[in-house]
């Protein structure tokens, strides 16, 4: 709730649901009796309103987005539809951690103009996002072509409209999605049972000022439908936690990821599994064996990755404020303590040794390349120097490490 903090999803509250939402709410008799109705198209048809929910929603979905894509996997996605998709929040954060990615955007009109105001501010990433005026109630084709997508996302958008578009909606995504693409629906729900959660519940009751026609979302109402549309649902989960819950196919990180210290509610802290001392004390081989580990299988769950030894106190907090106020994670950075690499030989070049932070952007781009310079420190280790025992137990050459 700071305004300075890079977290910040105040303007969400006091923008969306304490401007729009709480004035909709003193309609909700009317409405329920029928003397009144009301859609997003109707609603959005006053462009300052459409504008001012576009922006909020805005700064509440950036770090939801983040949420979501450490969970679903991004590799192998080049082009995303994202339905509904509002400001563009959940698309820029997939083009930024993938620089091959193209996102297009399907909104009504007020809101695509609204969107592309707020993406130009993301700098050069956001010319890989384009928005197109859809009304999604409507049965008309979608503006891409067919079998054309990796994913497709929703989110927010099935509580959205009628609980008759809903199907259509499905449809509409499985044809547009390339065979073995995905689909994820991510929206306020209560579970099956209707007795909770209150907080999904709450946000619900105030749709229906909005969308009075629309289906009360459970994780079993929205499969049976994603089924009659033909997908096969994989995994449906929370996201926010006693709020909304996501349903995908191909899921790809649940909480109980061996990696993951403690499920998506604790610290974004990502502790590793079988992260023990490898016996042997030649440190680039250590450094590039770990760089090259968290490249392959967590290319994007942080902004930044540190290492440090053991015995060094690090600031967490206060190195991720500085990182984030004078760095981009999503840009090529390499930084740490400087010492000469090579102190003997004429030609040295500074080598950053014991705290070592790199940006995620760099991580990813060097995933060959750590590949090849730990092969290429392995060789030279065994044919100039001693050989490595430690590292030859048994049939590998690779001793405990093992190539995929
Ligand atoms: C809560 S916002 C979510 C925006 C975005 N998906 C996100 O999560 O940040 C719901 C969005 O659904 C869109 N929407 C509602 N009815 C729609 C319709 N009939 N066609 C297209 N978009 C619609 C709204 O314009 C709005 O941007």
């Amino acid at each position: 709730m700071v305004s300075s903090s890079k977290a910040f999803y105040g303007d969400y509250l006091k923008y969306q649901i304490g401007r729009l939402f709480y004035a909709r709410m003193g309609q909700l008799l009317p409405v329920l009796k029928g003397e009144e109705t009301l859609n997003y198209s109707g609603w959005f048809s006053d462009p300052e309103v459409a504008a001012s929910y576009t922006m909020a929603q805005h700064n509440g979905s950036l770090a939801t987005a983040k949420a979501l894509f450490r969970r679903v996997s991004l590799d192998h996605v080049q082009r995303m539809l994202d339905v509904g998709g509002g400001s563009g929040a959940f698309s820029v954060t997939a083009v930024q951690r993938v620089p091959s990615l193209f996102a297009t955007v399907l909104e009504l009109p007020a809101v695509c103009a609204e969107g592309r105001r707020l993406t130009a501010a993301a700098g050069p990433a956001a010319a890989r996002v384009e928005f197109r005026a859809l009304d999604a109630t409507e049965p008309t084709r979608w503006p891409v072509e067919e079998a054309s997508q990796d994913l497709v996302l929703m989110s927010y958008l099935c509580g959205s409209i009628p609980e008759e578009a809903l199907l259509p909606l499905y449809r509409n995504a499985f044809g547009a999605l390339r065979p073995g693409g995905r689909l994820v629906v991510h929206d306020f729900m209560v579970e099956d049972s209707k007795d909770g959660p209150a907080l999904g519940a709450y946000w619900a009751l105030q749709h229906v000022t909005v969308n009075p026609q629309g289906l009360g979302l459970t994780p079993s109402g929205v499969a049976e439908r994603l089924a009659a549309a033909g997908f096969e649902v994989l995994e449906q989960s929370d996201l926010i936690a006693r709020m909304t819950k996501a349903d995908g196919m191909g899921w790809d990180g649940s909480t109980d990821d061996p990696d993951c210290a403690d499920g998506s509610d604790g610290p974004p802290i990502l502790s590793l599994h079988g992260d023990v001392d490898l016996g042997f004390l030649y440190n680039p081989i250590r450094a590039f064996l770990l760089w090259r580990y968290l490249a392959v299988h967590h290319p994007i769950d942080c902004d930044w990755y540190a290492k440090v030894d053991s015995d060094t106190f690090l600031n967490l907090w206060a190195l991720l404020q500085r990182l984030d106020t004078y760095f981009n994670g999503t840009q090529l950075h390499y930084l740490g303590s400087l010492k000469p690499a090579q102190p003997s030989v004429e030609e040295s070049f500074p080598f950053a040794v014991n705290s070592i932070v790199i940006s995620g952007a760099l991580l990813r781009k060097a995933r060959t390349w750590l590949s090849l310079c730990f092969h290429d420190v392995i060789a030279r280790r065994h044919q100039t120097v001693q050989p490595l025992t430690a590292l030859e137990p048994g049939a590998s050459p690779l001793g405990a490490y093992q190539e995929e």
